[in-house]
C-alpha cells in the first residue's frame, strides 16, 4: 500500500528548514508539525518547574504530559529555548514519550509537511519525500543571530556560533536518533542561496518525488 505524501524535513539548526517546511506546506496544502517545538516546549516547561534538564525522569513526566495546546508560546522560540530543547532531546525516555504523537501525524491520510532532526530515519522513514537541508556554521549562525537580534534579544555573534556549533555536536553525536541523513534523502545546501533559490529547489526536489509517488501503488 501507497504510504501517505509525508515531506520528511531533516537538518541542523537555521538551516532554512523551517521556512523551506513552512512554504512546501502552504504549496502542498499540507498540515506542518515542527517536531523542534516539543523538545523546546518539553525543555521549558522543566526549567520553568525548577527541573534539572539532565534528569531523564523529570523530563520525560513533562513529555508524556503534553498538551497540543502548550506549544503556542512565544518563549519556546528564544535562543535558550533551543539549547534546553536539545539537552532534553538526548533522553531516550523523552524521544520515546514524544513518538506516538509524531507518528500519529504522520500516519494522517492526507499527508503532512514534517521538519526536524530524525523524521526520514525515525519517526516517518516511510516518507516518499525526504529532504536534508544544511549550510555552513557561520552562515546559519548569521542567520539565527539576525533573527534573535531582530526579535529584541540580546545576543552576539560568536555566542551564537558557539550554540550553533555546541548544538550540532550535541544533536549530531547523541545515540538514540542521531542527526543524521537518511541514506535515500536529498541533500540541499542552502549556504550560497537565498530563500527564495532554497524554497525553489525544494520544491523541484519534492515534485520529483511526488510523481514517483503518484505512479506508485
Ligand atoms: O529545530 P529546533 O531548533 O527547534 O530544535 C530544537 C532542538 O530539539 C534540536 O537542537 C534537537 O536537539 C531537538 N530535536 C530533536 N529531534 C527533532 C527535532 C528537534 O532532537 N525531531
Amino acid at each position: 500500500m501507497r504510504p501517505p505524501f509525508v515531506i520528511a524535513v531533516d537538518g541542523p539548526a537555521a538551516s532554512g528548514k523551517g521556512t523551506i517546511s513552512t512554504d512546501l506546506g502552504a504549496h502542498y496544502d499540507l498540515p506542518m508539525l515542527d517536531t523542534g517545538l516539543l523538545y523546546r516546549a518539553v525543555g521549558v516547561m522543566l526549567k520553568r518547574q525548577g527541573g534539572d534538564l539532565d534528569d531523564a525522569g523529570a523530563a520525560a513526566k513533562v513529555a508524556r504530559d503534553l498538551q497540543a495546546g502548550d506549544l503556542d508560546d512565544e518563549a519556546f522560540r528564544t535562543r535558550e529555548a533551543g539549547e534546553c530543547a536539545s539537552r532534553v532531546a538526548v533522553h531516550p525516555s523523552v524521544r520515546a514519550a514524544l513518538l506516538d504523537l509524531q507518528q500519529v501525524f504522520a500516519r494522517r491520510p492526507g499527508g503532512s509537511v514534517i521538519d526536524g532532526r530524525d523524521i526520514g530515519t525515525v519517526i516517518a522513514p516511510f516518507a516518499p519525500a525526504k529532504l536534508y537541508v544544511t549550510a555552513d556554521a557561520e552562515v546559519r549562525a548569521e542567520r539565527r543571530f539576525r533573527q534573535l537580534r531582530g526579535r529584541g534579544e540580546d545576543v552576539t555573534f560568536p555566542d551564537i556560533l558557539e550554540d550553533i556549533r555546541r548544538r550540532d555536536a550535541r544533536d549530531g553525536g547523541r545515540s538514540d536518533a542521531p542527526m543524521v541523513q537518511a541514506p535515500d534523502a536529498v541533500l540541499l545546501d542552502t549556504s550560497q542561496m537565498t530563500i527564495e533559490r532554497a524554497t525553489d529547489a525544494a520544491r523541484r526536489i519534492v515534485e520529483a518525488a511526488r510523481a514517483r509517488w503518484e505512479i506508485s501503488r
